[in-house]
């Protein structure tokens, strides 16, 4: 299945810039796009932030003061390896191309001769015109950079952050101060980041400018693995919560070589997407790194000090991050089934009732019927997110319902007008049952909160 495709064709996302021809990997989210993608944070929020006793959230700016980022290693070290084939200067990512041979190698920590010689070794060739002759590695910085104010020399560039990450970091003192929260305490964060990305690609998996929810959890030194297996588990039971099994993911532990130099465990939740697999969400124990970092750069005490030990410390931190796109795409992938019909197949999302955009749809029978299904859509609108569909058969109308994953179905048929009821059609099993008016809105949000 073409998830892209169908994502395309029921106004879940647009090609960015569409009527100008589009910029290259840019995508708009249409309306139903922008309904899933609310629940998909709104969900994560509830999980991460407000049913965690301890954990807050923020909403720091896009722009930071560049020095944040000469702090955090990104002005020196965000980059990645490129490439370019001296015949058709195709560019790619070094480690890309590589990976692309060998789906098991994991390239990360090479340097670049290490990449050169296996290219060379292996005889990778390009994979637009086949030709063995490349440029030498050069490294990429992958923030975008802009100016701030009128006059455009260097002294005032400022980047788009490249993560949210570091927006929590510096306001860690102000959180401290005005919540009054001990250890460990968990932050969160939505919102865009934006990375000049050399190979973005498979639709909404990577792009350059991107939703992340990260937290960062600060804690007590020593404390860090046990928070870190908590999170895990915190991990795999919101991929539960949105109908994923065990056997729809894998986790990968990163080895020694692959770590970075400052965390001492990380994983990668990966997904099947339809491409191969791919990092869906990390989990990083990425200790003092970024505090110390700060508190070097700005010269501001990052310290905390525990009010039961009287110690102080530079807390540790273990951060889960997952982009929200590449998650709305590893959701559309796992719910689209494609059911055969009788001459045509038909497409049906499976939701978790939760994530539907739309959660029930008014549908009057015949368009005579249009002052009583409006009652109906108005009782339900003022709980729900309800769509009124009046046009064409009726069948037809269910499974485009179906398609677009909405989890009911309401009819409005003649005997409503006798008895006030109406037919609820369920989307997963296809079966209808006679519900009263007055229990509607009961029945509705009971299946909701039940699944
Ligand atoms: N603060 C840590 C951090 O940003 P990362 O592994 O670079 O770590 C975290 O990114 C998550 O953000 C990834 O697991 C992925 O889900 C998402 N992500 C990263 N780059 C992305 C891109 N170019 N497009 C879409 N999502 C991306």
């Amino acid at each position: 299945m073409d998830i892209m495709n169908i994502a395309k064709t029921y106004g879940f996302i647009y090609q960015g810039s569409e009527i100008y021809n589009g910029l290259a990997n840019t995508w708009d989210y249409g309306p139903l796009g922008v309904e899933l993608k609310n629940n998909i944070k709104q969900l994560w929020w509830n999980e991460f932030v407000h049913k965690e006793a301890n954990n807050v959230g923020i909403d720091s700016s896009i722009i930071l003061n560049p020095l944040v980022w000469q702090a955090s290693g990104h002005v020196g070290g965000f980059s990645d390896p490129l490439i370019d084939c001296k015949n058709c200067h195709a560019r790619f990512r070094a480690d890309k191309l590589i990976e692309e041979t060998d789906k098991d190698l994991i390239v990360d920590g090479w340097d670049n001769q290490k990449m050169i010689d296996y290219i060379y070794e292996h005889q990778i060739k390009c994979p637009e015109c086949g030709a063995l002759d490349y440029t030498p590695i050069r490294e990429f910085n992958l923030m975008f950079s802009t100016q701030m104010g009128v006059v455009e020399d260097s002294t005032n560039t400022v980047y788009l952050r490249p993560e949210t990450a570091q927006g929590i970091f510096i306001n860690f003192k102000n959180i401290m101060r005005t919540t009054r929260k001990k250890l460990p305490l968990g932050v969160g964060q939505i919102g865009k980041s934006f990375r000049n990305e050399i190979t973005p690609g498979n639709g909404i998996f990577r792009t350059r400018e991107f939703e992340q929810m990260e937290m960062e959890v600060f804690c007590k030194p020593g404390e860090e693995l046990a928070i870190f297996d908590y999170y895990l588990l915190k991990m795999q039971n919101f991929l539960k919560l949105i109908g994923f099994s065990e056997n729809d993911y894998r986790i990968r532990e990163h080895s020694k070589e692959e770590l970075s130099h400052y965390s001492n465990r990380t994983v990668d939740i990966e997904f099947p997407f339809s491409f191969g697999w791919g990092e869906l969400w990390g989990l990083a124990s990425r200790t003092d790194f970024d505090l110390k970092a700060h508190q070097e750069m700005s010269k501001e005490d990052m310290s905390y000090l525990d009010p039961y030990t009287n110690e102080k410390f530079i807390p540790y931190v273990v951060e889960p991050s997952v982009g929200c796109d590449r998650l709305f795409l590893a959701i559309l992938t796992k719910h689209y089934e494609e059911i055969e019909a009788e001459n045509t197949n038909r497409l049906v999302l499976h939701l978790p009732k939760k994530l539907a955009p739309i959660k029930v749809t008014v549908l009057p029978l015949v368009k005579k019927l249009e002052p009583q299904a409006k009652e109906v859509f108005n009782l339900l609108s003022s709980h729900f997110n309800t769509d009124y569909d009046d046009a064409g058969k009726i069948g037809k109308r269910y499974w485009r319902q179906d398609a677009i994953g909405t989890p009911f179905c309401v009819t409005i048929d003649y005997d409503t007008l006798e008895d006030n009821c109406v037919t609820v059609r369920d989307r997963d099993t296809t079966e209808q049952q006679r519900i009263s008016i007055d229990q509607l809105v009961n029945y509705i949000q009971m299946q909701i909160d039940n699944e």
